[in-house]
C-alpha cells in the first residue's frame, strides 16, 4: 500500500538569545506571552530531532518561523532548517513575523527595552529560504512584496501549495487579484488530474470557535470568498496557523465540496503539536501528537511547563496589580500594548479580580448565584462535583481549552459543561429578564454563550484527529 506522511508545525516564533534572555525587561515580556521566547531554540531543536527520526515525508511550516523578524533569530533558525533537511525536506510558508511588519521588534538589556534591532525586509526573505520551498517548486508566483507562493509535487498524487496571504494589497491580510486567479487555477488543474490539493497559508480561511477570538486579525480580511472559491476548485485540506490554537473546522461550499481547515497551534507554547497526515490509498489521517519534554538550560522541562508558561499571562498580571509594585504592574500592562494612563485605572480591578478569582470557589460562588436567582441558576449536584475548583482554576483551564482544542473535553450535560456555560449565560438570561434590546449587547451575550459552549466540548470535530476516506 501506497502511504505519504506529512508532518505540519506552526508559529516556531525563533527568538535569538542574543537579544536578551533575562532581566527585568525580558522577564516581563516572557511573562505577557503565551509562547516561549528563551526557550524556542530549545524546543525547536527538540521538535526536529522528533521528526528527524519519525518516518515522516516532509515537514512543513505553517509561517511565522521567527519571533518578530529578527535577522539573528531568521539567521538562527535557517541553521536549525539545514541540518533537519539533511534527513527530511522541509517546506515553508512566510509570514507577517518573518519580515517584524509592525516595526516593533525588541532586545531586552536589564530594565530597558530597545528597539534598535535589525531586521529581514520581505523582499529578501524568498532567498534567504530558497531552499525550504522554492528550489523544488513544479510552479511558482512571486508577490507584490517579492514573497513566494509555491506548488509542490509529493508521491501519491498529493500537491502541496504554500501560499504566502500577508497582503492583498487593499490593507487587509490575503491575495491580489493576480495572485488569487493563480492559485484557483492550481488547484483547479490538479484536481481535473485526479490530485489531492492541500494548501498551507498563516492566516486563517475560516472563522473558528467565534468571531470574538477570530475575526479581524485571525482571518484574511476576504476569508468567504477565498474559502469559497478554494473549495469550489478542489482543495481538500488547508493548513493554517496563526492564531496559535488547535482546531480542525469543516466547510462545504455552495457546490457541496468539502474542506477541511487544519488550525496547527504553536510549537513553541502550549500545547506544542506536531501534526502528522497520513495519506493511504484508502484514507486520510490528521494526528496531532505533542512535545512532552525538552532541555533548557541543563534542566529537562515538560509540557506542564509549558501548560504554567502560557497560563502566567492571566495569574502573573492579576497578582501583580495586587501585590507587586504600581511601576511594574504598569510596564507589564504596557507589554500589552495598554497605555500608561489605562494601565494605572486598570489596577485596582485587576486587584480585586485577582482576590476573587483566587479565593472564590465555584461552590460558593455557585450558591449566592442560585440564592439570588431563587435556585433557577445551577443544578445543586453538579456545584457538588466542581465543589474543589477555584473560579482561577475554571479561567485557566478554559485558556489552556482554546489553545489545545479541548484535550480535555466536557460534553454537553456534564457537570463541569452544565455549571460554566450557566455561569457565562448569566448576563444573557439577565438582558432577557430585564427585557433589555440593545442589539451589540444582545450579540455579544449570544456570541459569549456559542464561544464557551466551542471551548469546554472543542465542537463539533475531534481537533486532534481525524480519519476520512480518500474517495
Ligand atoms: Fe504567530
Ligand atoms: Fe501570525
Amino acid at each position: 500500500m501506497k502511504k505519504t506522511k506529512l508532518t505540519f508545525i506552526a508559529d516556531t516564533h525563533h527568538y535569538s538569545r542574543k537579544l536578551g534572555d533575562n532581566g527585568p525587561a525580558y522577564e516581563r515580556r516572557s511573562s505577557t506571552d503565551q509562547k516561549c521566547l528563551a526557550e524556542t531554540g530549545d524546543i525547536i531543536d527538540k521538535a526536529f530531532e522528533i521528526i528527524a527520526d519519525s518516518d515522516t515525508d516532509a515537514l512543513m511550516i505553517v509561517g511565522d518561523l521567527s519571533n518578530d523578524g529578527e535577522r539573528a533569530s531568521h539567521e538562527e533558525m535557517i541553521e536549525k532548517l539545514y541540518k533537519l533537511k539533511q534527513k527530511k525536506p522541509v517546506y515553508v510558508t512566510l509570514a507577517t513575523h518573518d519580515w517584524c511588519c509592525d516595526n516593533n521588534a525588541r532586545r531586552y538589556d536589564g530594565d530597558s527595552v530597545f528597539h534598535d534591532v535589525d531586521t529581514v525586509k520581505h523582499t529578501e526573505l524568498r532567498e534567504m529560504y530558497y531552499d525550504f520551498g522554492p528550489r523544488d517548486a513544479k510552479a511558482e508566483f512571486i508577490t507584490h512584496l517579492g514573497t513566494s507562493s509555491y506548488k509542490i509535487e509529493f508521491p501519491n498524487d498529493i500537491i502541496l501549495l504554500s501560499l504566502i496571504d500577508d497582503q492583498d494589497g487593499e490593507g487587509a491580510s490575503g491575495f491580489t487579484p493576480d495572485h488569487l486567479e493563480w492559485i484557483t487555477n492550481q488547484i483547479k488543474e490538479e484536481t481535473e488530474k485526479g490530485k489531492l490539493v492541500i494548501g498551507m497559508e498563516h492566516h486563517l480561511l475560516y472563522q473558528h470557535i467565534s468571531p470574538l477570538f477570530s475575526g479581524h486579525g485571525l482571518c484574511c480580511g476576504k476569508h468567504e470568498m477565498y474559502i469559497e472559491k478554494f473549495c469550489e476548485a478542489g482543495m481538500k485540506f488547508v493548513f493554517v496557523g496563526h492564531s496559535h490554537m488547535q482546531r480542525i473546522d469543516r466547510y462545504v461550499s455552495e457546490n457541496g465540496n468539502t474542506l477541511y481547515e487544519i488550525n496547527v497551534g504553536s510549537l513553541v507554547g502550549y500545547p506544542a503539536p506536531i501534526v502528522n497526515m497520513t495519506v493511504t490509498d484508502k484514507q486520510i489521517k490528521i494526528d496531532t501528537e505533542h512535545l512532552k519534554e525538552f532541555m533548557y538550560n541543563g534542566e529537562i522541562l515538560s509540557s506542564e511547563y509549558l501548560k504554567a508558561h502560557a497560563t502566567r499571562l492571566i495569574t502573573k498580571t492579576l497578582g501583580l496589580a495586587r501585590h507587586g509594585r504600581k511601576e511594574e504592574f504598569v510596564k507589564t500592562l504596557i507589554e500589552f500594548g495598554i497605555g500608561r494612563d489605562t494601565a494605572e485605572k486598570l489596577r485596582p480591578m485587576f486587584s480585586f479580580l485577582e482576590r476573587f478569582l483566587n479565593s472564590t470557589s465555584v461552590y460558593t460562588l455557585g450558591t449566592v448565584i442560585n440564592f439570588a436567582s431563587f435556585g433557577k441558576t445551577f443544578n445543586k449536584s453538579d456545584l457538588i462535583q466542581l465543589k474543589d475548583k477555584k473560579i482561577i482554576d475554571i479561567v485557566n483551564e478554559s485558556f489552556l481549552s482554546l489553545l489545545d482544542g479541548a484535550l480535555t473535553k466536557h460534553e454537553e450535560g456534564t457537570a463541569y459543561y452544565n455549571v460554566v456555560t450557566s455561569f457565562v449565560h448569566i448576563p444573557n438570561k439577565l438582558l432577557k429578564a430585564l427585557r433589555i434590546k440593545h442589539k451589540k449587547a444582545n450579540i455579544l451575550c449570544d456570541e459569549l454563550d456559542n464561544m464557551i459552549k466551542e471551548i469546554v466540548t472543542g465542537g463539533a470535530i475531534d481537533n486532534n484527529h481525524l480519519t476520512l476516506d480518500k474517495n
